[in-house]
């Protein structure tokens, strides 16, 4: 019988919105088996499979480890404004590397997640901080039916973007390619953001050293994560990594210790228009733009105009640490 983790006033209130997700798993576990963290809901949006079979998945995910406490919320059923793209080809046909876990014993909350996220963070101005790691669909149709929660949200530390190119394209990072409407919204909102993206996740590769460690124990979670790391690094071998990033997972790790990454602030726009660029998320490393001033037929630069960060992006990660404190979450649970 897994007890909750008795929430103290130093933990952090987090909610997680989640495509569940391979490696949503292995983040949703590991922020449920981490003193810091009070997961306070989780709320599910459509990316690497359908909305129906996320929810599902998530239900599934937080009986097992026996929280049925927790709320878990549908949200949106597609993104904003395009067609969906589903991941199966990477998370397996039922989005958690083809495993079948028990059928859940709790209920889906009635709520819809984004006013579930609307209602939550007016309930506790200024604690909660929302870790998205799917597009981010649910959290710009929070900020639009509400935006007063804005100034009332802790932070956002979300997975998702790349300032060294993409994974779904060239440019752009599958969960921003996935809704880069709701990307914008989000990141032009005005609150504390976090940016995890491909740039420290394609660092943070769990190889085989760490999953042999989490094999010599055993526990309904532990067994589920062994099998679904197991699946990632397989699949990961194909393509020729030695291991399987952990997109998801580091996003929580940064909520548990922010000093697990080096996190400059940048000004990042994303962009909703490029033939190929569509879903990048176009980072300013050096605050400023040129001046440009019109003189006859030809324009002339005359200074600098600074841009004001609108977020923290993580360029490195401490991996190993990381590694390890998720190994060690996990073993045994
Ligand atoms: O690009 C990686 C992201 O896309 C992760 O969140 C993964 O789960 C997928 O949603
Ligand atoms: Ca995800």
């Amino acid at each position: 019988m897994t007890l909750a983790i008795p929430a103290s006033s130093t933990t952090r209130k987090i909610i997680l919105d989640t495509d569940p997700g391979s490696d949503d798993a292995m983040a949703l576990m590991l922020a449920l088996n981490s003193p810091e963290l009070d997961v306070r809901a989780v709320t599910v949006v459509p990316g690497n499979v359908t909305a129906k079979q996320g929810l599902e998945n998530a239900l599934r995910m937080v009986s097992l480890a026996n929280r049925c406490d927790i709320p878990v919320a549908a949200g949106a059923q597609h993104p904003l404004f395009q067609k969906l793209i589903t991941a199966e080809f990477w998370h397996g046909k039922n989005g958690l590397a083809n495993i079948e876990l028990p059928p859940s014993k709790c209920k889906v909350d009635p709520r819809y997640g984004p006013d579930l996220i609307i209602e939550m963070v007016h309930a506790a101005p200024h604690e909660i901080t929302l870790v998205p790691v799917g597009p981010l669909t649910n959290i710009a149709l929070a900020v639009e039916r509400d935006p007063s929660i804005v100034p009332l949200v802790k932070e956002v530390i979300l997975m998702g973007g790349s300032i060294t190119g993409g994974n779904s394209t060239a440019a752009a990072e599958a969960n921003i390619y996935n809704d880069p409407e709701a990307a914008q919204i989000v990141f032009q909102a005005g609150w504390p953001l976090t940016m995890v993206g491909l740039d420290v996740g394609d660092k943070t590769l769990l190889s085989s050293k760490y999953l042999d460690q989490i094999g010599q124990t055993h526990g309904p979670v532990n067994d589920f994560i062994y099998q679904v790391a197991h699946y990632l690094i397989d699949l990961s071998a194909q393509f020729g990594f030695n291991g399987t990033p952990m997109y998801d997972p580091l996003a929580v790790g940064v909520a548990i210790d922010a000093t697990l990454v080096k996190a400059p602030p940048m000004h990042v726009e994303v962009e909703t228009r490029g033939e190929f660029t569509r879903g990048e998320t176009v980072a300013n490393r050096h605050g400023a733009v040129e001046r440009n001033v019109l003189h006859g037929d030809r324009y002339m630069v005359e200074g600098l105009d600074k841009v004001e960060p609108n977020a923290k992006v993580c360029t490195e990660v401490d991996a190993d640490r990381f590694l390890q404190l998720f190994v060690s979450r996990i073993r045994g649970k």
